[in-house]
């Protein structure tokens, strides 16, 4: 029997889905360590502190009692409730349990949120520089992705820029806030602009507020808190960022129908839900003291405030980011195209980054540092730019 060529090939909706580049450069990090050398290490995406005693804890006793059965593919009824609590107090959305999803992580929220919304061929507009993945995420629907610039759209305003971009095809746009990578915080006004615009023209927003936790300047606000927009909005939250618990994949979304409908097909017949000693987890996580919050954005705080001064003064111009926890700087001092600055800080000075390009060409001649380390990194990364530079 012969195979023809097409049939060893991959289905096509995954075609135009790529792989993060920065696999490539956590390769390129473990081979210089290899040869003994120190990295100074701002490339990651992760909380630098470790996942709160309380949380671990009711992990364990989740073990210790034998809740490890099965849980309902959306999440058990506790942690639902719980969530639509946090949703209604924090957030100003208008949220009931049967609303919330619990999924593995803000990935899976993502996933099936365009999963939900988007068709073959559907517009998707995102403020751009973007998170990588929002590209992948829409290509995996089929649909298209048009890029907004964010500081265009700041200046200009938010709904005359969208509206340049706009075509009969746009069917969504992805709203996050604070922003990876550049740590923009939209505003109230912003949101209301986004809202008055999405309504008029009848599109549907996915909200990404992963970062909502981390913000320095101003306050966080949820676009789907606004009048008309919970209908027509998917939400996307994780604990990872929040309660440092990247690893333990849990995050959710809100929703109302058809959209929660749509969460729950690419939920169910991905990963059928969450591991059910996570989602006791969980619970912990969401009955910790504000305190506890609010003492981890202090911490962020100092860092962020420490790594801005000494890009500022190496001549790396960067604006501050009033959220997230990362640092967007101007690298065209060093090289224009952010591919070569990024070999450039590491192979001289042992400062990884990624590169700007990554999340778009809004994001080329700039380095996102993510601030999520020790002081004594920042400190010591700094001093190697200064000296080697
Ligand atoms: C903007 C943004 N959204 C969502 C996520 C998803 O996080 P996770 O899948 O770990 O919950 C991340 C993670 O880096 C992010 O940066």
């Amino acid at each position: 029997m012969t195979t023809s060529p097409t049939v060893l090939r991959l289905a096509s909706r995954l075609t135009d889905v790529g792989f993060s580049d920065i696999v490539k450069l956590r390769n390129r990090i473990m081979e210089l360590r290899a040869q003994g050398e120190t990295v100074y290490q701002f490339e990651g995406g992760e909380p630098f502190m470790p996942t709160p005693e309380p949380i671990k804890e009711a992990m364990t006793r989740a073990l210790a009692e034998n809740k490890t059965r099965y849980a309902p593919s959306s999440g058990i009824p506790e942690l639902r409730e719980a969530i639509a609590e946090k949703l209604r107090t924090r957030n100003r959305i208008p949220a009931e349990a049967k609303d919330v999803i619990v999924v593995n992580g803000g990935m899976q929220a993502l996933f099936g949120a365009f999963q939900s919304v988007v068709n073959p061929g559907d517009e998707v507009l995102l403020f751009s520089p973007y998170w990588t993945p929002i590209k992948d995420l829409v290509a995996h629907c089929q649909g298209r992705s048009v890029l907004v610039p964010t500081d265009e759209a700041r200046e200009v305003g938010l709904a005359q820029t969208l509206a340049r971009y706009a075509t009969p095809r746009t069917k969504a746009i992805y709203y996050n806030t604070p922003q990876n990578p550049n740590g923009v915080v939209l505003t109230t006004d912003e949101a209301k602009a986004v809202a008055a615009f999405v309504q008029e023209r009848d599109l549907i927003v996915i909200a990404d507020e992963a970062y909502e936790d981390l913000v320095y300047d101003g306050e966080h606000f949820s676009i789907a808190s606004l009048d008309g927009m919970v209908e027509r909005t998917i939400t996307c939250f994780t604990f990872s960022k929040s309660y440092a618990m990247t690893g333990w994949r849990l995050g959710y979304a809100v929703a109302s129908e058809p959209w929660m409908t749509g969460l729950k097909k690419a939920t169910l017949y991905s990963s059928n839900g969450v591991s059910t000693p996570t989602q006791w987890a969980g619970v912990a996580a969401l009955n910790l003291d504000q305190s506890l919050l609010d003492k981890a954005r202090d911490e962020y705080r100092v860092r962020r405030d420490l790594l801005l001064s000494g890009l500022n003064e190496i001549g790396l111009t960067c604006a501050s980011p009033a959220g997230a926890f990362y640092a967007f700087p101007d690298v065209r001092l060093i090289h224009p195209y952010s591919r070569e600055a990024a070999d450039i800080f590491l192979n001289r000075a042992q400062v990884a980054t990624v590169p700007g390009i990554v999340f778009g060409v809004d994001g080329e001649s700039h380095l996102r540092f993510s601030f999520s380390t020790s002081i004594e990194t920042i400190e010591a990364g700094l001093d190697s730019l200064r000296r080697n530079l």
